[in-house]
């Protein structure tokens, strides 16, 4: 039964789903979180929908093991490709999942041009063509930049490499874009960068708070909010004390 079952897991294919993570305890402090990176397959984004789904499903079935109420899919790679699988695999568990923040963007311009920067396979995945055909008066402008997954899992955040690459990326859209959504979890951490790129006048947006504010929704529809004390434990399959390091920096961000 869920009554017993106490951690909220947070998964992703590596340090990007801290971005959901630092909402996740703003809003609910007193929850216990288990996340889990898997650094060590990531990037997610460059493989093929097969390896993208088999990622996600071992890595459930390992953190569904665990005393687990909830399971927050902080990567949007892993939901558009596996979502409904985890939902048939595991029906009596909450699941939510993250997608670009899209409905944000239309709500506030609902006839403008909007960009969404992804991994590849976010943009090619049917989910994702569904999502923009909700909203047929906006202009989606869909920009691939798989390449700045790494550099986060750097610890790249600014610069000249991040600086350069998201001029490449992003150039031909300055002054062209009402709002730019960050529809990669990896990406709130170069939110910075990215605005200096695009100019004051193009509005960021990302999907973690609306994550976060979903993901208590559904706690406390099912009555499974926790009073505390809350804790953050941080797992990551590459073993690597730096990524760690790294993590735990991001987290305080
Ligand atoms: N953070 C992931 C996302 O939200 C993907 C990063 C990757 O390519 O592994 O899409």
């Amino acid at each position: 039964m869920h009554t017993k079952k106490e951690y909220i897991a947070v998964f992703d294919s590596g340090v990007g789903g801290i971005s959901v993570l630092r909402e996740l305890v703003k809003r609910m402090p007193n929850e216990k979180y288990l996340y889990f990176g898997d650094s060590a397959n990531a990037p997610y984004g460059s493989r093929s929908t097969q390896e993208v789904r088999g990622l996600t499903m071992a890595a459930a079935d390992m953190l569904l093991q665990r005393n687990v109420k909830a399971l927050v899919v902080a990567c949007n790679t892993a939901t558009a490709v596996a979502i409904n699988d985890l939902r048939a695999a595991y029906p009596d568990v909450i699941i939510i999942g993250i997608e670009p923040a899209l409905k944000m963007a239309a709500d506030r311009f609902p006839r403008g041009t909007i960009g969404v920067m992804a991994t590849s396979v976010t943009l090619r995945e049917e989910k994702f063509h569904q999502q923009i055909e909700r909203f047929p008066g906006a202009r989606v402008e869909v920009i691939p930049a798989n390449g700045l997954v790494p550099m986060v899992e750097k610890g790249l955040l600014e610069g000249p490499e991040v600086d350069a690459y998201l001029q490449d990326a992003l150039g031909k859209y300055v002054g062209k874009l009402d709002a730019l959504v960050l529809g990669c979890t990896h990406f709130p951490f170069v939110a910075e960068a990215v605005q200096k790129v695009m100019g004051e006048k193009t509005l960021i947006l990302d999907g973690g708070e609306g994550t976060a504010r979903e993901t208590e929704r559904r706690l406390a529809e099912a009555g499974l909010c926790n009073d505390g004390p809350g804790s953050v434990q941080i797992e990551n399959s590459a073993g690597d004390a730096r990524l760690m390091t790294l993590a735990a920096e991001l987290l305080e961000r």
